[in-house]
């Protein structure tokens, strides 16, 4: 009897070293039992291009990118976070203005674009002057005419807040908070929204139909649109000029003004068509509100110049109900979902 007591207690002994031991391994590897997320990528989609492979994501990162994303406290005057010209309810752009409000009653020079399937990019602004996330919200942070702030300053204010000291610490191990992990974590929450659900995504997996009008707009979009705004994505990601008039006030030279090459003069980013319905307004500088008058300037309004696309030589005939059709299609590519999701709602 004696003998098979000590027996059980030398084994749960055995069985808790080992637990511990095994435990205490696992810690190792995952030390602050952080939840990692993998990327969503949704199908029909190619490869994302960023697969957060020096950043991994995880919960808490995406968590503490979003509290960043949110927060005035990375203004000059604490008023104005990124989410104030990313708005959700505009599927993060700046909902129906032409260009957004930033520090110090400025303007920025161009339309704030929505925010979705950025690890797709490999190249972030109208001109593409960016390559990476993290450089691109460098930008904005320092900007006179967006947030006009310091690292030096913001990581002054926020490392006063206990909150925010515990969660760097958990997500970069870290006492301090520094601009780069600061970086890394913005570019978790941006570079994890994905957008996925439009009406053209169930038609493309056979669970939704398309009226008659809407399918044959997709045929006259296939056929005049897709050379530059190609499926999935509806973008090519290439830099092109449309030949709109140039705004003699805003003196934009678009991807010249990253290369310096004059062939580059008033070449802009192939926006994507994704939600496009609810991501008004267009262009580089918001000049259009309305989905027709982007497409009477494709039909009537093309600029001739020297860098003008060769695809708009002759602009794109569309007769009235071609116009009209194509409208209707591109309202199938709006996913509200967006919108409202928790996942990307303030903290
Ligand atoms: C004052 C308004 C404003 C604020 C604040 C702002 N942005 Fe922007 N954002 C813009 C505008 C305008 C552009 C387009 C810039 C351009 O093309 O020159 C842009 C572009 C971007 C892009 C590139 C999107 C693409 O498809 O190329 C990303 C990513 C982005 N912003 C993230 C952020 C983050 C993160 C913050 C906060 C750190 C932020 N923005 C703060 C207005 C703003
Ligand atoms: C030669 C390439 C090309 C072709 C063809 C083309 N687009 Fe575009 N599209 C662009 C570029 C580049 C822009 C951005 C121009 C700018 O802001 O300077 C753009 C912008 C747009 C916008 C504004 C989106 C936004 O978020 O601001 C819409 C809408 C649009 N195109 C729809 C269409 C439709 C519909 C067709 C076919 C009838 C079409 N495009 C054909 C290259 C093209």
């Amino acid at each position: 009897m004696k003998k098979s007591l000590l027996t059980i207690v030398l084994l749960i002994t055995l069985v808790s070293i080992l637990a511990y031991g095994l435990g205490a391994c696992n810690k190792d590897e995952n030390p602050n039992d952080l939840t990692y997320l993998s990327q969503e990528v949704p199908a029909g989609f190619p490869q994302p291009v960023y697969k957060f492979e020096d950043n991994p994501l995880t919960k808490e990162g995406f968590e503490l990118g979003r509290k960043l994303f949110y927060d005035g406290r990375l203004s000059l005057d604490n008023n104005h976070p990124c989410a104030s010209c990313h708005q959700q309810i505009a599927v993060f752009g700046t909902y129906e203005h032409d260009r957004s409000h930033g520090v110090n009653s400025t303007h920025t020079l161009r339309n704030a674009p929505p925010l979705f399937n950025l690890a797709w990019q490999t190249k972030y602004h109208w001109d593409g002057e960016f390559n990476s996330l993290y450089n691109e919200a460098a930008q904005p942070i320092h900007g006179d005419h967006e947030m006009g702030e310091t690292f030096t300053s913001i990581v002054n204010k926020i490392q006063k807040d206990p909150d925010y000291r515990a969660a760097f610490k958990k997500v970069f191990r870290t006492e301090f908070i520094s601009p780069n992990d600061l970086l890394k974590a913005l570019a978790q929450f941006t570079g994890y929204i994905t957008s996925s659900h439009s009406k053209y995504d169930l038609y493309k997996k056979g669970q939704a139909s398309f009226t008659a009008q809407e399918m044959s707009g997709y045929t006259v979009f296939q056929a005049k649109c897709a050379t530059c705004h190609p499926e999935p994505m509806f973008t090519d990601y290439s830099f092109r000029n449309i030949g709109l008039p140039a705004d003699p006030l805003l003196n934009d030279y678009g991807r010249f003004m990253v290369t310096k090459n004059p062939a580059d003069s008033f070449k802009f980013k192939v926006p994507s068509l994704r939600s496009v319905y609810i991501t008004s307004n267009y262009m580089h500088d918001g000049r259009f509100n309305t989905l027709a008058q982007c497409l009477n300037h494709y039909r009537t309004g093309v600029q001739k110049s020297s860098t003008l696309d060769p695809l708009l030589t002759n602009g794109i005939i569309l007769t009235n109900t071609e116009a009209n059709d194509v409208a209707l299609f591109l309202r199938t590519l709006t996913d509200s979902t967006i919108l409202n999701d928790p996942r990307y709602t303030k903290p």
